[in-house]
């Protein structure tokens, strides 16, 4: 489907949960979040049913996010429901990676074959500083065995204050062309002030090529991450939310004070 401005929406991302095991201090507040309650958040069949009514209407590429994908039961199962699904060319997944060791072959033998691991550091202490709680050895060997497995492409995700030129960023580069992985540098984003940025060696932050809808956890279809507005797919039912979000797409976002990343997925 087109919208307003031409452009061909046909990238859904699905966060799959607004709970995350780490904390990072440019995405969560220390002490966590209001979680949404569990009766909020769809079930696999609503997320089985909107994807297919999305690639009926010309969807192609799903990715799955979260907060962190990894730490909603029954994840490997949903991720078996949807790759099944067939006319999804493009499955992904974002995760921060801690849970990566466990979960990296049941994922693969499920269908999903690409990953893209949140990776801000490669100095242990400062990956405490930034994940609050996390470990970076987690993330390392969760990567090992994801690369074990198989996956391909694997993206690390890094955020940086400006570029990549910083030393965190620079490690990481260096890390990702040792092993095979393919790095992107994400400028740190504020959505309550409208600040973004374009992703360095992906296709995030620019608004006149977006071809994206976001599906939240608990069912609202938002067409920007820069922008409030967003349609309930259990009030509207799929179809009509779907066109709504298409319709209502901006040209460019602005500033949002209604999401965070952890619960629109980034
Ligand atoms: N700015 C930029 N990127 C962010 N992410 C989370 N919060 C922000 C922010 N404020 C990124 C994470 C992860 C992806 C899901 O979103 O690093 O890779
Ligand atoms: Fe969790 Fe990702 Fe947010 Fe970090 S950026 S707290 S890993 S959802």
């Amino acid at each position: 489907m087109f919208d307003q401005f031409n452009r061909r929406i046909n990238y859904l991302r699905i966060s799959v949960t607004d709970r995350c095991n780490l904390r990072c201090t440019y995405c969560m507040p220390e002490e966590g979040i209001i979680q949404m309650p569990h009766s909020q958040i769809l079930s696999f069949e609503e997320i089985v049913a909107i994807t297919k009514v999305a690639v009926k209407n010309g969807f192609e590429k799903v990715r799955i996010t979260g907060g962190e994908p990894l730490v909603r039961k029954g994840i490997v199962e949903l991720v078996g429901m949807l790759t099944a699904i067939e006319g999804i060319t493009d499955f992904g997944m974002t995760t921060n990676g801690t849970l990566l060791k466990q979960f990296a072959q049941p994922l693969y033998d499920a269908g999903l074959k690409r990953i893209n691991v949140s990776l801000d550091t490669l100095n242990p202490e400062r990956y405490k500083t930034i994940t609050r709680v996390g470990k970076l050895s987690d993330v390392l060997e969760g990567l090992a065995e994801a690369k074990r497995v198989g996956f391909n492409p694997i993206k690390l995700n890094c955020v940086v204050e400006k570029d990549s030129n910083e030393p965190d960023a620079r490690a990481v580069k260096v890390f990702a062309q040792a092993n095979g992985f393919i790095a992107r540098f994400i400028p740190k984003m504020n959505l309550d002030e409208g600040i973004f940025g374009v992703v360095e060696g992906g296709e995030g932050g620019n608004c006149s090529t977006c071809n994206r809808l976001r599906l939240t956890a608990n069912g609202i279809l938002k067409p920007c991450l820069f922008s409030d507005r967003g349609y309930n797919v259990r009030e509207l039912g799929i179809e009509k939310a779907i066109e709504m979000a298409i319709n209502n797409k901006p040209a460019c976002g602005m500033a949002n004070r209604t999401g965070e990343f952890y619960n629109i997925g980034g």
